[in-house]
């Protein structure tokens, strides 16, 4: 017993900053004593080892204050607390200090008057550099001016590291141009507006997988290395596979397509890839797409999971991201319109839509019947309406392949795409499959496909052959839609675009 609570003392005294110990490690602090008695005795049973390695003795507690998150701190109005995190800022005017801090799940303004507080945690706060990482003690306060409703009266800090003067954070609270901050993307997600909108990315994802999982859809991953093209040869990233070509895929579908004839209902959730020559504001090279496949689904049916699924992932997003909805100044009004039915456009309609816009001086080019719709044409489409717009039937020869036609008009395929509101345009593209044998045999020809890479893909409809559809939904533009985003750059922690691949 005696050298193990020496031992558990030096332990301590020798961790660099003792005083952190108890905040860095609350669970572990917890845990000890319990788990430690229990092998100490189970120890002293069963062996006498004098080379026994000590157990470590837990530190006595003497200040237990909760460790809180700035986000649940309203739990503990009026009581005092442990904050672990970063200086966001520090206003300073003379007597009073006004440190700003942040953890990750929001920021908190903190208070210290001179006489408040000891005077080394006034001059460990004063002048302290943004960014130095902080375990601060404080006395929560409701205050109705303050932003998230609380502020802190600072008792005590400890600065974990300080950020040095001649070397200062990189982003500053002015301005900075955009390639600046892509440039440093691994320390701009740390401001509030970038945080907020990967904890509303976050809360798209979740959502989305949610919709399926609890919706009878069974998650199979498809491949990321392929043989072959699911979405056009022009956007293929090639990787040399042990000497054979093989290219990063484009697209689960094909391969859910087969897991949707093993298990009825599907669907695949991950990155995908296009070497995308386009510096639009809506391509990135690799992005996240969650796609469902079902047996026995035909359009119309697929219409319908369409609006369902996106209304439920806005509908969760309004419920458990308010706080951030309003960190990034996106008007939640613009959101909560989003609930079934969806105006359903055929091609043909929004065709002419589009030339009455043209007309009428909305739309600088004409639009040429039969061409798959640009996105000027597409976001004056998708500006039109309160929700997402699903435009069906588009001619066959603008889509893909895989399409089946419609019968009545083969001219057609059924296919959709979902524009998101607001200008956005396309954030979902999806159709009825092509189930003869015949029919998708004679199409990969005429698409001059590699046919070998496509016999087992040719299987699916030799044998036990259905209807069957599915669609792909891109996170990124999903994210920039409902934050009311510019750029889907901001939309992902890391983009990946035609002229940037680092950090
Ligand atoms: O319309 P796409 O190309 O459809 C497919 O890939 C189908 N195989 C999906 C399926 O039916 N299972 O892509 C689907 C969605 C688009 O609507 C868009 O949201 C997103 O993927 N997307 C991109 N997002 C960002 N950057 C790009 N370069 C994108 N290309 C497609
Ligand atoms: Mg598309």
């Amino acid at each position: 017993m005696q050298s193990g609570q020496a031992s558990g003392r030096r332990v301590i005294l020798e961790s660099p900053v003792p005083w952190l110990y108890k905040f860095l490690m609350p669970v572990a602090r917890e845990r000890v004593p319990g788990d430690a008695r229990a092998t100490r005795e189970t120890r002293e049973k069963t062996m006498s080892d004098p080379f026994e390695v000590p157990v470590p003795e837990p530190v006595p507690e003497i200040d237990p204050h909760p460790v809180a998150t700035i986000a649940g701190i309203g739990a503990f109005d009026g009581r005092s607390v442990t904050l672990r995190g970063w200086l966001y800022n520090l206003r300073e005017s003379g007597k009073l200090l006004f440190p700003i801090f942040r953890d990750g799940t929001g920021t908190i303004q903190g208070v210290a008057h001179v006489k408040s507080v000891p005077a080394e945690v006034f001059e460990a706060l004063k002048g302290l550099t943004q960014e130095s990482s902080v375990v601060v003690e404080g006395r929560v306060r409701a205050d109705k001016r303050a932003p998230g409703g609380y502020e802190l009266d600072v008792e005590n800090i400890q600065v974990v590291h300080r950020v040095p003067e001649t070397d200062p954070f990189p982003i500053s609270l002015k301005e900075h141009g955009v390639d600046f901050l892509m440039e440093h993307r691994h320390l701009w997600v740390r401001t509030p507006r970038q945080s907020a909108i990967l904890r509303i990315r976050a809360e798209i994802m979740r959502a989305a997988a949610e919709y399926f999982d609890s919706n009878g859809f069974i998650r199979t991953d498809p491949p990321i290395l392929t043989p072959a093209a699911c979405e056009g040869t022009s956007t293929l990233f090639p990787v040399d596979y042990f000497g054979d070509p093989a290219f990063l895929t484009q697209s689960g579908q094909l391969y859910i397509e087969s897991t949707a004839l093993a298990l009825g209902k599907v669907y695949s959730f991950g990155p995908t890839f296009r070497a995308e020559k386009s510096k639009t504001r809506r391509h990135l090279t690799e992005f996240w797409m969650i796609e469902p496949e079902v047996a026995f689904m035909d359009l119309d049916g697929l219409l319908e999971l369409a609006e369902n699924f996106l209304s439920h992932i806005v509908q969760s997003v309004l419920k458990n991201r308010a706080q951030e909805l309003v960190t990034i100044g996106r008007d939640p009004a613009k959101l909560e319109t989003i609930k079934p039915p969806f105006p359903r456009l055929r091609y043909d309609e929004a065709a002419e839509l589009l030339n009455q816009a043209h007309k009428d001086g909305h739309l600088e080019a004409p639009f040429v019947y039969g061409n798959d719709f640009g996105s000027p044409d597409e976001t004056w489409l998708s500006s039109q309406y309160d929700r997402p717009v699903m435009v069906h039937r588009y001619p066959a020869d603008v889509k893909a392949f895989y399409m089946e036609p419609d019968p009545q008009d083969p001219r057609y395929a059924l296919c959709v795409d979902v524009l998101a509101p607001e200008g956005y345009g396309e954030i979902i593209g999806g159709s009825q499959r092509v189930s003869s044998y015949e029919l998708l045999s004679s199409r990969i020809d005429q698409h001059q496909l590699p046919r070998q890479a496509f016999e087992w893909y040719l299987d699916l409809r030799r044998y036990g052959s259905v209807p069957h559809s599915g669609f792909g939904m891109g996170i990124e533009r999903a994210v920039a839609w409902i934050c009311g985003l510019d750029h889907v750059r901001e939309t992902i922690p890391f983009a990946r675009t035609l002229h940037r691949i680092y950090p």
